[in-house]
């Protein structure tokens, strides 16, 4: 028994099933549902709900805080989606943005060769390939409405050229001094042959990224290391485990065209350790590409030393969906209580969808419901809280398990009969405690911030 436990088939059959159980609880409960599902659903595009969006939000807002705000060297950006086919040319996307594709000549279907265990056979019949082609990764957008009167533009391959575009505007309108970063967040596309694994891989996704302008001077491979540490850190700030981050130092041959040093942070998915994030050095490739082709000055001048010089450039670069899928399949756990399944979403207070949960004991006592509103609308102002007079204790418990809410509050017989507290039970320990309400905000100022 022990034996077939540890089998590795066992261990990727596991993995295989925790990936389908997340798909399964992210739709059921309101987190992430196909895309276009009621017209028959488009391939490797998803659409965020109610907890999804509130989770995102909450990673985002986290990284900003973290990365921009707190630093105390950056600035942001919001830079648009629909951009110049210029932009694309000069920086070399429009060239070397590629991946290379074959197609099954039986079932006709395509695929990634690097991506493939096998690739001198089709993964799902056995058929044979066509010769490797490269594709282009870049999304065409079409402007205007006549067409052949259109002009070629493409939505953003990554949301990195915003930053380098607008480097001159930040330096004349801002009073930042190398060293200095500017970052942003907001979506990119690619035209991707994807491996199916859910919100890892989409054609349309979520980055967060930062370009630091360093001196050519500067020590890079110091400050890249920095960056690396910096970056480390977020992650108990997300609640993200260490232990299944790897840094993977990627070989020259297998960098991106732009980049003198890579580390692709790889994390343990349940369909194996692929990349999360990323960091490169991207030298001075992209500012100079740009001043050439657009035939602008993007020199930094030193006021100190009076040089005038283009900047290098560190890049840490965040996917936000593939953030949100690290934290659900690390948080996702399946507990033996009493001979029944508990489902618990054990994910980070900072980003839960919901903080805290609020239930009057019975929705027909009306004294009862009252109290619960004032309890909840008192802790509304500070935090994200959930309402819920459905079906019995039990059944809220679990539901609130399932999203990963880390507190819930019943108001009881006991809170307008005996002594004015509620019951406050823990998401990971479950344990309940009596808590006066008046001192219900300081208890979770305590516990959540
Ligand atoms: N500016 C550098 C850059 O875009 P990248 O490694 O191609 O580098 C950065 O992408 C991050 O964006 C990745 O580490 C990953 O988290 C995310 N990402 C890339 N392609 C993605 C896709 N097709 N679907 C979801 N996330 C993706």
């Amino acid at each position: 028994m022990a034996k077939e436990k540890s089998s590795p088939a066992k261990a990727s059959a596991d993995r295989e099933n925790l990936m389908e159980k997340i798909v399964s609880l992210c739709k059921r409960r309101g987190f992430v549902y196909p895309g276009s599902e009621i017209y028959g659903g488009l391939a490797n595009t998803y659409d965020y709900g109610p907890l999804g969006v509130e989770l995102k939000k909450n990673i985002k807002n986290l990284w900003w805080k973290y990365f921009i705000h707190d630093k105390g060297d950056m600035v942001g950006l919001d830079g648009g989606i629909i951009s110049s086919q210029r932009i694309w040319q000069a920086s070399g996307h429009v060239q070397n943005f590629k991946d290379p594709l074959v197609e099954c000549k039986k079932c006709h279907k395509r695929f990634r060769p690097d991506k493939l265990k096998d690739s001198s056979k089709c993964p799902e019949c056995g058929g044979e390939f066509t010769v490797e082609k490269q594709f282009s990764l870049l999304f065409k957008a079409m402007i205007g409405p006549v067409e052949g009167d259109q002009t070629l533009a493409y939505l953003r391959g990554e949301t990195a050229q915003n930053i380098f575009i607008n480097f001159k505007n930040i330096l004349q309108s801002t009073n930042v001094k190398i060293p200095f970063g500017i970052g942003q967040m907001g979506k990119a596309f690619r035209n991707e042959i994807t491996t199916g694994n859910f919100i890892f891989r989409t054609i349309e996704f979520e980055q967060m990224e930062i370009e630091y302008f360093i001196s050519p001077k500067a020590d890079w491979n110091k400050i890249f290391d920095q960056w690396v540490d910096y970056i480390h850190n977020f992650m108990d700030i997300i609640g993200l485990d260490k232990k299944m981050m790897h840094d993977e130092e990627i070989p020259e041959k297998e960098r991106a065209f732009y980049s003198k040093r890579t580390i692709d942070m790889e994390y343990d998915f349940p369909f194996g350790q692929d990349e999360l994030w990323a960091i490169a050095y991207r030298t001075d490739y992209d500012l100079k590409q740009h001043q050439q082709h657009a035939e602008e000055d993007l020199r930094y001048f030193d006021t100190e030393t009076k040089e005038k010089y283009i900047p290098h450039v560190i890049e840490p670069t965040f996917g936000v969906d593939r953030t949100i899928l690290a934290i659900l399949t690390t948080a996702y756990k399946e507990e033996d209580v009493n001979g029944e399944k508990r489902v618990v979403l054990k994910l980070h207070p900072n980003v839960a969808p919901y903080k805290i949960a609020v239930f009057p004991l019975l929705r027909n006592k009306p004294d009862i419901v009252k109290k619960a509103n004032e309890v909840h609308d008192n802790l509304k102002d500070k935090f994200n809280v959930f309402w819920d007079d459905r079906g019995n204790i039990g059944k809220r418990y679990r539901y609130q398990d399932e999203i990963g809410t880390p507190y819930c509050v019943t108001v009881d017989f006991e809170t307008l009969e005996k002594d004015n507290s509620v019951t406050v039970r823990d998401r990971d320990s479950m344990k309940q405690e009596r808590v006066p309400i008046e001192k219900l905000k300081d208890y979770f100022n305590s516990k959540l911030n």
